[in-house]
């Protein structure tokens, strides 16, 4: 191994101990900050190591890459908004698994004499997965970004075909490594892979795509790894297989949080029709309690121990800072808060953490669904905003229910509940939610950011 060498590979191996590093921290949310700061500088690192290789020719066209590429990240990484973050993800692993086909095409394409068998394992491997996960992201995206329905897209026999798809495709992959040679298969199996992207994911409802995202991801990383080993770089290989292991097993909590088997989540079309407002009493012979934010305050301001719940409809009303200020004076007060976080609530692993960190609610304060639990019972107020689907006891009282047997945060154990949301519409998985009918529930209709602002003013005002 010569100098040039030597210094590449200590760069990677720096590179790669980072994003571990990285990944390490990312698992605390006080950490979480220097978790994307220490893989960044991984990436920085990969980059850089890579610059030294002496294959390169042409540094202009790396320079305008490198340009390209900024103009395109820097906008998606500061303007993007927090409530877009899922989809914003989706459209840089399309990114992302597009770079590893084109390199794949690229090593096939530009090889000197025959690719031996086991660089063409590696090339088929990483441009059949590469572009299945082009489209599917795109299709993500899409359905994220509501440009394509968020409706699950079925027909009868679908999951036969796309079956069918993906072995016509494996069989064309195992053509290739006996027969390296043959390019017009290998064109017709990337053709094909893009196709299967598009037909996997459109079965699946808008708001399954998160875990979809997540096993795209995991695509994604198993592709860069095939990358590295047709290309023999150490750092892709390291880095990719992080990927696609980290990606996995994301998809198959978040799936196991919703209480879905990953097999559902993929083929379930769940959200297809909406099933539950039937279940159960109907809502016409049901009583909501309306409550002022006068009554509200009160009955906060003057409780020993409230419980704020986030949901979705935080995240979407961008109301974390003006909880925080809530929670401020009702400490003031004497009052001890707490926060309860479901590991599903919003619409990504973590959204409730990164809003609530956001407005530098201390993380202390922040309990997991299995820690407060037990609490709801001795609690004056639990202070739901915006939340729905991870606070409805269907899922504790329902076998008919599509979420029975989700865990859920028991708010309904508490002494009173308020509940902050704009109608008596349903969440994510759009199923009527009787907590909203229950006798200790108040109900406080607004925007949630106009209802606490109206909240802080009446507190202040006691
Ligand atoms: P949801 O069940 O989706 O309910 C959110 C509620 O927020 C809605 O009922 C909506 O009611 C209300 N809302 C929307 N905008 C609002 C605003 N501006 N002000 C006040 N309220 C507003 O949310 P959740 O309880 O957080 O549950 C999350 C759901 O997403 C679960 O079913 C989960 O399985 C699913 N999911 C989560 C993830 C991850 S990883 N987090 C991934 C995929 C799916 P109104 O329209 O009446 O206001």
């Amino acid at each position: 191994m010569n100098v040039r060498e030597l210094i590449i590979q200590a760069i990677y191996l720096a590179s790669s101990v980072l994003f571990i590093l990285g990944l390490k921290s990312l698992s605390r949310a006080d950490k979480a900050r220097l978790g994307m700061q220490q893989a960044a500088l991984g990436m920085v690192l990969a980059i850089v190591g890579t610059l030294f290789n002496h294959e390169i020719i042409r540094f202009d066209l790396i320079a305008v890459a490198l340009i390209l590429g900024t103009v395109i990240g820097y906008p998606l990484g500061m303007f993007v908004p927090m409530t877009a973050m899922p989809q914003r993800i989706a459209i840089s692993h399309m990114f992302g698994a597009l770079a590893a086909t084109l390199v794949g095409i690229a090593e096939y394409h530009g090889h000197t004499g025959p690719v031996p068998r086991s660089t063409m394992a590696a090339l088929g491997f990483e441009v059949l997965f590469g572009a299945l996960t082009v489209t599917g992201s795109f299709m993500a995206f899409g359905k994220l970004q509501e440009f394509i329905t968020g409706k699950p897209v079925t027909y009868r026999g679908q999951n036969t075909v796309n079956i069918s798809l993906f072995g016509l495709a494996v069989l064309m992959f195992v053509w290739l490594v006996a027969r390296p040679e043959s390019s017009v298969v290998f064109f017709a199996m990337i053709g094909l892979a893009l196709l299967l992207g598009v037909f996997m994911v459109l079965p699946i409802g808008g708001a399954d795509m998160p875990v979809v995202v997540s096993l795209l991801n995991s695509y994604a990383g198993l592709a860069s790894a095939a990358t590295g080993f047709a290309i023999q770089n150490n750092v892709l290989i390291i880095c990719g297989a992080l990927d696609g292991a980290s990606g996995l097993l994301l998809s198959v909590l978040m799936s196991k949080a919703m209480n879905r088997s990953f097999g559902n989540v993929l083929f379930g079309a769940f959200g297809s029709a909406a099933p539950a407002l039937a279940a159960g009493p109907g809502a016409k012979d049901l009583t909501v309690r309306s409550v002022t934010a006068e009554d509200a305050a009160i009955q906060m301001a003057y409780a020993g121990q409230v419980i704020v719940v986030p949901g979705y409809g935080m995240a979407v009303a961008q109301a974390q800072h003006v909880v925080r200020e809530l929670a401020d004076l009702l400490e003031k007060k004497g009052v001890t808060v707490k926060y309860a976080i479901h590991p599903v609530a919003g619409r990504m692993p973590g959204h409730m953490n990164v809003l609530l960190a956001e407005a530098n609610v201390p993380y202390d304060r922040l309990y997991d669904m299995e820690e407060i639990n037990s609490e709801f019972e001795r609690t004056d107020v639990a202070l739901v905003i915006g939340a729905n689907d991870v606070v409805n006891p269907a899922a504790r009282s329902d076998p008919q229910s599509p979420i029975y047997g989700m865990p859920i945060l028991d708010v309904d154990k508490s002494k009173g509940v308020i509940v902050l949301k704009r109608s008596m519409n349903p969440g994510f998985a759009g199923i009527e939610n009787h907590l909203f009918y229950g006798p200790n529930t108040s109900m406080l209709f607004g925007d949630a950011k106009s209802s606490l602002t109206r909240l802080v003013t009446e507190v202040k005002a006691l």
